[in-house]
């Protein structure tokens, strides 16, 4: 087996060690190698050059590095039939669901108001909005959603999932389809965005669904910027109708320096930094995608290229 790793802007190095680290007999090469194309089998990034494909006449194989997929589906060089493959590590998404934890405290006690409060040292009590009137919506169902939907619970709040089917969850809400996701907006106190980007889902918080929450709501983006129309946002937190937005990632990333969002009293932004699945999981599931096409089965996680995702 001959895997090509190609993780730019992630450093190459982990994963190759990972790679050798869980199987040794297998040929790892990164583009500084400059390996024979003809023997690349499989490629391992997280994003690709247009036209960067075409040079591997053998490839079988795409893995990516990170849960989302969507600029390695992007390229135009991809060939149809070509088995893509995504990573499921369930410590990024444990550690996406501590980080939508974080924000929604952040946002839910109050913290920006008492640190305000804390600069006058002024001590003044607000009252508490008990968790179970803070409706929480979840968009999406997959293992992120899950994980995050998992932490808010023990908490007291009350959650809905939303996805493109309809799929049952012990003990949760959930709504399905396009027609449901008025009536979930309508009832998210705190949104969650989980989703993978897609032609279906890109742009899909904007003003008319974003004014859809009740007033006094917050958004919590850990999808992809794409989901987001920023200049929307920006509109409906000065409004007044959106209470305030935690952000990890951004149409642009890294997120320029003169953008609005890093300013703005009521945004709350990271560096996409909520969860990174593990190099040795990575390694893993690509060495186990590439045994599986070798054995003319699908991959464990293979992407549907249709779905986008
Ligand atoms: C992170 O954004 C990922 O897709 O894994």
């Amino acid at each position: 087996m001959a895997i090509l790793v190609l993780s730019a802007p992630l450093p190459a190095a982990p994963f190759v060690a990972a790679l050798r680290a869980a199987a040794p007999e297998v040929q790892v090469w990164t583009d500084a190698d400059a390996p024979p194309p003809e023997a690349v089998e499989a490629i391992l990034a997280w994003r690709l050059k247009p036209g960067q494909l075409s040079a591997y006449p053998n490839l079988r194989l795409l893995c990516s590095t990170g849960a989302g997929v969507e600029k390695l589906l992007s390229v135009p060089d991809l060939p149809p039939g070509l088995p893509v493959s995504r990573v499921v590590d369930p410590m990024q998404a444990r550690t996406m669901a501590q980080y939508v934890i974080a924000c929604a405290l952040h946002f839910s006690r109050d913290l920006p108001l008492y640190a305000a409060q804390q600069a006058r040292a002024e001590w003044r009590r607000h009252p508490v909005r008990p968790p179970e009137r803070c409706r929480v919506g979840i968009l999406g169902q997959g293992a992120v959603a899950q994980a995050v939907a998992a932490a808010f619970v023990p908490l007291g709040y009350s959650v809905t999932l939303w996805g493109r089917h309809a799929k049952q969850f012990a003990g949760l809400h959930s709504l399905a389809g396009a027609a449901a996701l008025a009536q979930l907006l309508a009832c998210s106190d705190l949104l969650v965005c989980t989703l993978p980007l897609t032609e279906a889902t890109q742009g899909l918080l904007n003003r008319e669904r974003l004014a859809q929450l009740p007033r006094g709501a917050v958004l919590i983006n850990v999808g992809r910027g794409g989901h987001l129309v920023e200049d929307d946002l920006q509109d409906l937190l000065d409004e007044g109708h959106l209470a305030g937005a935690a952000l990890d990632v951004f149409e642009r990333e890294p997120l320029p320096a003169e953008s609005w969002l890093w300013r703005h009293p009521k945004v709350l932004a990271t560096p996409h930094i909520a969860g990174e699945a593990r190099e040795a999981v990575v390694a893993e599931q690509c060495l186990e995608a590439l045994r599986a096409v070798r054995a003319g089965r699908p991959p464990e996680w293979a992407v549907d290229r249709e779905a986008g995702y």
